[in-house]
């Protein structure tokens, strides 16, 4: 990979170190797909800006939901929704299966007062944006 990198003037080697660490992120494996794509003898800046915004796009969708941070985060919410999402007392509601972009409305409802409960809504204001994407992203996985 360094190798790879250094045929190329030291002036594209910030954006070289871009797609790099693009590819670190969405491709550690650094699957032969992606490698064939950057792998390309003349690869132009053309090229380079538009295999940047192709791994942009997984990278970004990555960013907005970390389910292993999630499942830290919603360690509190276990004792009632359940570890899975499935409740232990019918009475909770199960998150298991929603959609987490439904999850974050939830969440953020109680957050901004507009859904009102005496239990979840100072649950919700404990949470940062991110830990309500992320923790939606955990409980969005189970069925
Ligand atoms: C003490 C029990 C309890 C804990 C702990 C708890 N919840 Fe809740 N949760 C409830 C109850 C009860 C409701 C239903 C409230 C209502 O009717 O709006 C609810 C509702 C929700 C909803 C809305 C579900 C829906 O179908 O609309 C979400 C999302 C949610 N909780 C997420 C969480 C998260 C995330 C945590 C942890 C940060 C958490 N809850 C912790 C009891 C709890």
């Amino acid at each position: 990979m360094l190798r790879f990198f250094d045929r190329f003037p030291l002036a594209l080697h910030p954006l070289i170190e871009i797609v790099n660490r693009f590819l670190n992120i969405v491709c550690p494996a650094k699957c032969a797909g992606c490698m064939q794509t950057l792998n390309i003898q003349d690869v132009t800046m053309k090229k380079i800006v538009l295999l940047t915004a192709l791994c942009a796009i997984p990278f970004v969708q990555g960013m907005a939901a970390d389910s292993a941070a999630g499942e830290k985060k919603a360690a509190v919410c276990f004792a009632c929704h359940g570890k899975d999402g499935h409740p232990a007392i019918k009475s909770y509601p199960t998150l298991a299966g929603d959609n987490a972009e439904y999850l974050v409305v939830a969440l953020k409802g109680y957050r901004d007062g507009s859904r009102l409960d005496p239990i979840m809504v100072p649950m919700a204001k404990a949470l940062s944006d991110t830990d309500m994407a992320n923790i939606a992203a955990y409980f969005a996985q189970f069925k």
